[in-house]
């Protein structure tokens, strides 16, 4: 997979992107890491890349010629072209497994107050929120939305890591875990984990699961339910 990554500060990657599952990822060459600089496509010596809004307001806007210049250098036939925005969907397991599907991910960092919608029109396929709360800019977000990308192709998860043990593989929150030593400060762990007898811990972990889920996410739960025909 390729996957672009459009921002004012190409120094912060590969950054955590470098490291642990994604960083394995990158150096196997599963996947390859571009960053692409904006200023680099300003139209002007001072390298402008931004502008006030036509009918006031506060911040910036990122030019129109800007934005769908650096996009359309790197884009190529059947490529997603990601906005990170507040305003977009908001990500979710779902999307990250979508978005892993597609053998080149454009991911344009926001910056400034937003880009001009004209330019958002011509050349972005999905706007990406990473959640209801504002980071400074994109790259974060950027970063958030290629760790839940990189992780989820084939090959990118070792023997001992499993995607689909995770919280939202199958809809459902993890259920809690317990390692050495049995008892922990006086609390030990639950006996059947012990039992040897993996049909009844298995039982165990999804109605743990099911409980956790229910009280903590009721919104997951609902989509859960539907997902499984029961409601
Ligand atoms: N830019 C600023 N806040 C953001 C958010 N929550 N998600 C994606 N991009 C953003």
């Amino acid at each position: 997979m390729r996957i672009d990554i459009l921002t004012l500060f190409p120094e912060m990657f590969p950054g955590p992107l470098g490291s642990s599952i994604d960083g394995r990822a990158l150096r196997s060459g599963l996947v390859e890491l571009n960053t692409v600089n904006y200023r680099d496509f300003a139209g002007d010596e001072r390298g402008t890349v931004d502008e006030r809004p036509y009918g006031g307001g506060p911040g910036m806007l990122m030019l129109p010629e800007v934005f769908t210049a650096a996009v359309e250098k790197v884009k190529t036939p059947g490529a997603v072209v990601v906005l990170t925005s507040p305003r977009g969907e908001v990500l979710s397991q779902a999307l990250a497994a979508e978005l892993a599907s597609c053998g080149h991910l454009i991911i344009a960092a926001g910056h400034y107050e937003g880009v001009d919608e004209r330019a958002v029109e011509e050349v972005v396929d999905r706007e990406v929120s990473i959640g209801d709360y504002v980071l400074s800019n994109g790259n974060l977000a950027a970063m958030v939305i290629a760790d839940t990308v990189i992780r989820l192709l084939p090959g990118a998860l070792g023997d001992s890591e499993s995607a689909e043990q995770d919280s939202f593989g199958d809809g459902l929150l993890e259920f809690p875990q317990y390692t050495r030593p049995p008892v922990f400060r006086g609390r030990a762990v639950p006996e059947i984990l012990l039992s040897g007898d993996h049909g009844k811990i298995r039982e165990y972990r999804r109605g743990l699961s099911e409980a956790l889920t229910r009280e903590r996410r009721p919104d997951v739960w609902e989509k859960f339910l539907t997902n499984e025909g029961i409601k």
